[in-house]
């Protein structure tokens, strides 16, 4: 079984985004810039959204973390995410999941506006990649695992894939992703029955449904590849995946590791996808 370790795919992406945002600041005389909103106390919030800020630095971009209190109103947010929209020095911008009390419930996904969405929660940039695009900007973690597929040259193209889990973050985009580039796709769910029936007749199975050290074995054909999305800190204060690792080894032929797994893949996505936003605003 090999690992398929996402840190040197995620440092290749990461020094292709270096080279671009040199070239975007030679020819448009500015820098790219992120703006990352962190609205309440939330600590593993906390440490993403750093991290984010940090890696933009680091690949050169201009970073900006802005922190809201909890008491923070719907009409407040709002009203920062229409100003970032209408900056011209914000080339990317995502508010950090989850969100407190109702906020959760209230329509972001339509108050930033889809060239700067890097998180691709706005209904264009879903469309887009439903109708296979090749401009689409594409959901980060779906399109890091695909990144990752690729640099550990696992094909997809006439493959039975099956994610488990269906969010919009991670297991839609993740299955259309797969379906566009020519997997025959399977989706599983919490309603889901039988679920190993399913999971079994797939050759790549992308596991993403938020259940520490859940899925053994039992669900996963002799050297299928599973992609572990989850992250958890277990009881122990481990980093843990939705699966569960140990029993995998030796059964699947290739399983991405938790931690250094995907986690790596989301955030150089996430850089990529924002010169992207940049380099297209520039263009039209
Ligand atoms: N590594 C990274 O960069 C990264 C990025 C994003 C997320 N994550 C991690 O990935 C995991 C999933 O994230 P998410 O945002 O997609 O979670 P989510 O919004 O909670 O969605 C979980 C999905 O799993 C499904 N599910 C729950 N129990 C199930 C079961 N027993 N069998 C089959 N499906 C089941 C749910 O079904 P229903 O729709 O029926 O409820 C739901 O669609 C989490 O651990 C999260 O922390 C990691």
């Amino acid at each position: 079984m090999i690992w398929l370790n996402g840190n040197p795919p995620a440092d290749k992406i990461l020094n292709e985004v270096e080279l671009r945002v040199q070239k975007f600041k030679t020819s448009n005389h500015r820098h790219i810039k992120l703006v990352v909103v962190w609205v309440g106390n939330s600590e593993a919030s906390k440490v993403y959204t750093n991290k984010k800020a940090v890696i933009a630095k680091q690949v050169g971009m201009l970073s900006e973390l802005i922190h809201l209190p909890e008491t923070t109103t719907a009409v407040e947010l709002k009203n920062l995410l229409v100003k970032l929209n209408n900056d011209p020095t914000v080339d990317g911008m995502l508010v950090q999941r989850p969100l407190p009390g109702t906020l959760e419930l209230e329509p972001i996904h339509l108050w930033i506006t889809p060239e700067k969405d890097v998180d691709c929660f706005h209904p264009y940039n879903l469309g887009t990649l439903m109708r296979n695009d090749p401009e689409a900007l594409v959901s980060c973690t779906p399109k890091g695992v695909m990144a990752l597929l690729d640099f550990y040259s696992i094909s997809v193209a006439g493959k039975n894939a099956c994610v488990i889990g269906r969010s919009l973050i991670v297991g839609r985009p993740m299955t259309q992703l797969l379906l566009n580039a020519n997997a025959t796709t399977i989706q599983v769910h919490s309603k889901s029955k039988n679920i190993e029936e399913l999971t079994q007749i797939a050759d790549i199975v992308v596991v993403a449904a938020g259940l520490p050290e859940y899925f053994g074995k039992k669900m996963f054909k002799k050297d299928s590849v599973v992609i572990d999305v989850g992250i958890h800190r277990s009881n122990s204060g481990k980093i843990v995946g939705d699966c569960i690792a140990d029993e995998l080894i030796n059964h699947v032929s290739g399983l991405s590791p938790v931690p250094k797994g995907v986690g790596p893949m989301t955030i150089a996505v996430l850089m990529q996808n924002t010169v992207l936003c940049a380099e297209k605003r520039v263009k039209n």
